[in-house]
C-alpha cells in the first residue's frame, strides 16, 4: 500500500479555499506566507494528505497532492496559456494517449506541453518548438516542477521552417499565424494523424481552415468552449456573475493521403 504521508521534497498543495491555494515544495525550515498567516512546512511534512492544520493565526488549511490542473494553472507565465477546459477537449479530439508522438508549436510557457507530456508517458514523447529562448527557460522550469521534463524535447526553432520529426501521431499548433504551420504539420503527420489548433481570433480560424482543406485534411471542425461557474448555496444557487468569456477557438482535423 502506498504511504499517503507528505515527504520532504514533494510538491504539495496548501489549500485554503477554491480560489486560494499554494503549490510549494515540502522543505524543512521553509515557511509559506499567506494572507491568513504563515505555515511552517516542517509541521506539514509527515502529515497525511488530506489532513487539516492551522496557520500561526489559527486559519484552517488542508494539505493535498497537486493534480495536473494545479501544475497547468500555476505555470509561471511568459505567454497566454491554454486553459484546462480547452486542454480536456484537445486530449479527446486528438486521441492523445500513452505512447503517442506529438509535435507542438509554440511552447510558450509550457502549460499545454505539461498536459501533453502527462498523457504520452511513459513511452511517448512531445517535441515542442519555440522561437524565443527566454520563453524556453520558463517552460523548462514548469516542466521540471511537474516531473514531466523527461518526456519533452524543446527545440529553439521556427516551426514554420518545418518539423524535424516524421510520422507523428498528433500536431498541436498555438502560434499567432497558424496557417503557416498547416503544411509543415501535414508533412510531419502520419496518415490519419490529428491536428489541433488553439486560435484566439476568428480571422486565424478562417485562414487555417482554408489551408487545412487545401492540404487534404478532413473532419475540419471548430468549437468554442464556454465554462460557467455555478455558485451552489442552499436556497440561492445561481451562475457566478463573472466568467472568462473567451479563451480561444479550437480547430481539429485529420490528415488524409491521396494515392495516385
Ligand atoms: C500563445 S503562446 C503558446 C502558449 C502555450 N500553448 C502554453 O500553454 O503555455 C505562443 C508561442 O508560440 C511561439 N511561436 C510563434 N510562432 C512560432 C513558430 N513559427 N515556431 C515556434 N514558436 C513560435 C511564440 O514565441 C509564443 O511563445
Amino acid at each position: 500500500m502506498v504511504d499517503n504521508k507528505v515527504k520532504e521534497g514533494e510538491n504539495i498543495l496548501i489549500y485554503a479555499s477554491k480560489g486560494k491555494n499554494w503549490l510549494v515544495k515540502a522543505t524543512h525550515g521553509a515557511k509559506v506566507h499567506t494572507h491568513l498567516g504563515y505555515i511552517e512546512l516542517s509541521e506539514v511534512i509527515g502529515k497525511e494528505y488530506g489532513e487539516v492544520f492551522e496557520t500561526n493565526l489559527g486559519a484552517k488549511m488542508a494539505v493535498l497532492r497537486p493534480y495536473l490542473i494545479d501544475y497547468v494553472m500555476k505555470s509561471s507565465r511568459t505567454t497566454q496559456i491554454v486553459y484546462p477546459k480547452d486542454v480536456g477537449l484537445i486530449i479527446l479530439e486528438t486521441g492523445l494517449s500513452p505512447g503517442a508522438t506529438v509535435i507542438e508549436a509554440g511552447t510558450g510557457s509550457g502549460a499545454l506541453t505539461t498536459a501533453l507530456a502527462n498523457f504520452v508517458r511513459p513511452d511517448g514523447h512531445v517535441f515542442t518548438y519555440e522561437m524565443r529562448p527566454e520563453f524556453i527557460e520558463v517552460a523548462e522550469k514548469n516542466l521540471k516542477r511537474s516531473s514531466l521534463r523527461d518526456f519533452v524535447t524543446i527545440k529553439n526553432k521556427d516551426a514554420s521552417m518545418g518539423f524535424d520529426e516524421k510520422d507523428v501521431d498528433i500536431a498541436v499548433i498555438d502560434v499567432g499565424d497558424p496557417w503557416r504551420l498547416a503544411s509543415p504539420a501535414y508533412n510531419a503527420l502520419k496518415g490519419g494523424g490529428a491536428i489541433a489548433a488553439i486560435l484566439p481570433t476568428v480571422n486565424q480560424a478562417e485562414k487555417l481552415a482554408i489551408e487545412l482543406h487545401k492540404l487534404g485534411f478532413i473532419n475540419v471542425h471548430t468549437v468554442e468552449l464556454l465554462l460557467r461557474n455555478i455558485e451552489v448555496r442552499e436556497g440561492m444557487s445561481r451562475p457566478s456573475t463573472r466568467m472568462i468569456a473567451h479563451t480561444a477557438y479550437l480547430m481539429f482535423a485529420r490528415k488524409t493521403i491521396l494515392k495516385s
